[in-house]
This record gives structure tokens, C-alpha cells and sequence, in this order.
């Protein structure tokens, strides 16, 4: 016998805590919200660094002031190192390779360390490249979220994923790193635009019909006054969705994605392969509606998922005002190839998230490409103009 084992496996957990935080107006009366978030770096204050999505200003002159007049109100106990700078929002700045580059100078030349506070306001493609360069800077620094759009605030927001594309594929550069914060806020949501708007309920659709048909039948039966903007409506659905997610990272067993599934990516395969097939024309949400009402039709087709329920599903999404289909399906080819590109992304053997019934996922490795197929044309075929 050695004197020393030669081989040890030791498991260990790590303890986190994610913090979520809902505001009516955190630029406002609920401003302490965000403060109370920034705790003081041993004896000094903690260095704060804000990146805004540049649409935000653009659409409101009163942003900057406003978020700029907290910090001068709260200067005894936080530093803000420069003023908030404007990032171009969207898909783009995922797209571009320099600019987690120039984030990171940012950090460097404001000497920003790991009790520094990095806060990011905007939709998803800003949360999710700041939250890059953020978790890789300093192997680390805190990241509070301000999620802007529905879609950031239901689903990406409260995610513990960040990434930016590469190689023209969506999110091949990213990391795991749980945000020291979220924040939704009710205020912000106003100035988005309707095509926006509706984007991000195609994740509710998603999350609900793998997680909580209850929900789902609410959001079925609310779907006209969602689309149409009503607040109630609106903010409960997305409050559902960040509950299914919070639950799902916190009590799921598998927040960073070790095991075979990706079970928050029912509908996902094609969507990604959408994105950047369509040189991004096609917005994440809206391809997720097109997965969503695919994988659906599929999981009728091969799995015996109710014909009834799919026709449900098909008929919710496109009264939230959501495309089930889009000419590029028929390059049905090149589409499915995001099968590929799936598998890839997780190694191992494909693995998809399909539905038996509504709230009954079902794990599948083998692909009847004949009934994806269908599928895919029969999403196309359903679509509204
Ligand atoms: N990290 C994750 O877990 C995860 C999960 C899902 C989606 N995502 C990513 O999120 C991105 C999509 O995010 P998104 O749907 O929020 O869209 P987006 O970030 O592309 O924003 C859409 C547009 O709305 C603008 N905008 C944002 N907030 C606004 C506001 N309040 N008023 C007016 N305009 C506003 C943006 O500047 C942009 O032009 C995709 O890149 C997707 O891959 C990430
Ligand atoms: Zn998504």
C-alpha cells in the first residue's frame, strides 16, 4: 500500500446565493434597491462601473440623469468610477470581437477588482456580453443585472449563462457565473418597442409548457391582453417565468449544465441555428416561438404528444403576436444541421428536450428526421403573415 492514496474523488459544493430583486421604478422612489445591493469593500466604498444598452437613453434623454443623480446621491458610500457608458444593444454587440476587449480596458484603467460592482442595464445581448467580460475579468467581478427587455427580465436575466458568438455561432464563447444581483424592473419595460415587447413571451410559452401547464392555461387565456401590453397581464406571466427559472437554478440539481440535458432549451436547437442563418433578422425571441411551435408539432408527430394541445400551443403564440414560421424553413437542410450544431455545443450524444404532454418533458437521442421534417414545414405552412 502507498502511504498516500494515489487517486482521491472528492465532491464538494460550492454555496451561492442568487439575489433577485423586483422595482416599480429603481431609477426613482425604489432606488435604494439597487444601493443596498453595492456592500462596502472592507473599509472603503466599493467601485461601481454601470454599462447601459445605448437604446435606452436613446428612447428616454431622462435615463442617464436620473441613474447618474443616484450615485451622487449615494456618494458616501459607493464610487462610481465614470459616468454609465452606452453600449449599441442588440445582437451586434454580441457579434463584435472587440468589444469585450474594450470592456475589459474599461475595468483595467478604473482599477475595478473583485469586490467592485460591474452594474449592466439592458436587453439580453448586453446583459450577456458585459456578463462575459465580467466573469472572466479577475476570474470574476460582482455582475448586477438590470434586465430591459421582457425577454432579459423572464428568461436570460435570471440565468446564470453569459456568452457572446463566435465562429458565426451563437454563444460559443461564454461561462457559467451566477450575477452577484437582478433587478426587474416594472418603469423600464415602457419604452420597448412592440416587436420587442412580444419577443420575450415566447420563453414563458417555452418554460411553461415543460414546467407548469397552470401557467401555461393562464397564459393562454391572457394572450390577447399580454400582446396588447396590459401590465397585469404582462408582469405576472414574466413573474411566473422568473420563478420557474429561480427554481430551476436553485433547486434543479443541475444549474451549470453538467448533465446530458439542456431542459430550459425545448425548442432551441432550430432557434439558434435561425439566428445567425437569418444574418440575425430574426430576433431570439421570435426564434424561439418558430423552435417552440416546431418542437411542439414534432413531439405530436413522434411522441404522441395531443393533437389538441399542439394546435393550443400554435394558436397562444401566435395570439401573443409571434411567428411560428419564416421563409428560411425552407432550406429545410441547412435548418436541421442546428441538430448538429446542438449536440456540439453540450458534447456527448444529442440529446433534446421534447414534450409527451404539457409539463411532461421527455428526454429523446434519436431524431425521426421525416417527422422533424413535417414539422418544420407544417410551422411554416401555420404561420401568420
Ligand atoms: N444568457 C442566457 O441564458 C440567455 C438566455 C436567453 C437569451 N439570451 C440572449 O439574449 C439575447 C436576446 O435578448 P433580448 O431579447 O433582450 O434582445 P436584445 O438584447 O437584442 O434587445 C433588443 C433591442 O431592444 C433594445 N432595448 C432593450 N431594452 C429596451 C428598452 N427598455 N426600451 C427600448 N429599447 C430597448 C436593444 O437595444 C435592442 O435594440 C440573445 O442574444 C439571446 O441569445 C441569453
Ligand atoms: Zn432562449
Amino acid at each position: 500500500m502507498p502511504a498516500h492514496p494515489t487517486s482521491l474523488d472528492i465532491p464538494f459544493a460550492v454555496p451561492q446565493t442568487f439575489r433577485f430583486r423586483m422595482t416599480r421604478d429603481v431609477l426613482g422612489g425604489d432606488s435604494q434597491t439597487l444601493v443596498e445591493l453595492l456592500e462596502p469593500s472592507g473599509d472603503s466604498r466599493p467601485r461601481v462601473q454601470i454599462f447601459v444598452d445605448a437604446s435606452l437613453p436613446r428612447v428616454d434623454p431622462e435615463f442617464l440623469p436620473r441613474l447618474e443623480h443616484i450615485f451622487e446621491q449615494a456618494s458616501d458610500r459607493v464610487l462610481l468610477t465614470e459616468e454609465p457608458r452606452a453600449i449599441g444593444g442588440g445582437e451586434p454587440c454580441k457579434n463584435d470581437p472587440l468589444l469585450v476587449e474594450g470592456l475589459h480596458e474599461h475595468f483595467y484603467r478604473h482599477d475595478l477588482d473583485r469586490r467592485s460592482y460591474i452594474i449592466a442595464i439592458g436587453g439580453g445581448a448586453v446583459l450577456d456580453t458585459v456578463g462575459f467580460a465580467a466573469s472572466i475579468a479577475h476570474r470574476g467581478i460582482r455582475l448586477i443585472r438590470i434586465p430591459t427587455t421582457t425577454l432579459a427580465q423572464a428568461d436570460s436575466g435570471v440565468g446564470v449563462k453569459t456568452a457572446v458568438n463566435w465562429f458565426a455561432k451563437k454563444n460559443w464563447k461564454g461561462t457559467f457565473a451566477v450575477p452577484w444581483a437582478v433587478i426587474n424592473d416594472h418603469h423600464v419595460l415602457r419604452t420597448l418597442p412592440d416587436r420587442e415587447f412580444h419577443s420575450g413571451f415566447s420563453e414563458v410559452v417555452k418554460v411553461s409548457l415543460l414546467k407548469r401547464p397552470d401557467v401555461f392555461a393562464e397564459v393562454e387565456q391572457n394572450a390577447t391582453r399580454i400582446a396588447d401590453r396590459d401590465d397585469a397581464a404582462a408582469s405576472q406571466a414574466i413573474h411566473h417565468s422568473v420563478m420557474m427559472h429561480l427554481h430551476h437554478i436553485t433547486s434543479g440539481g443541475d444549474p451549470f449544465e453538467m448533465l446530458e440535458a439542456r431542459p430550459l432549451d425545448f425548442g432551441h436547437w432550430s432557434a439558434h441555428r435561425l439566428e445567425p442563418m437569418s444574418d440575425y433578422r430574426i430576433h431570439h425571441g421570435e426564434a424561439v416561438a418558430i423552435g417552440v411551435a416546431i418542437d411542439t408539432l414534432y413531439s405530436r408527430n413522434a411522441l404522441g404528444f395531443p393533437a389538441a394541445d399542439a394546435d393550443r400551443v400554435i394558436d397562444c403564440l401566435h395570439r401573443l403576436k409571434l411567428p411560428t414560421g419564416d421563409r428560411l424553413l425552407n432550406d429545410t437542410e441547412a435548418l436541421l444541421e442546428g441538430l448538429e450544431e446542438f449536440r456540439q455545443h453540450l458534447g456527448g450524444r444529442l440529446t433534446l428536450t421534447l414534450l409527451e404532454q404539457i409539463g411532461q418533458p421527455v428526454n429523446v437521442h434519436q431524431i425521426d428526421l421525416s417527422a422533424m421534417r413535417d414539422a418544420i414545414h407544417e410551422a411554416a405552412a401555420r404561420t401568420k403573415p
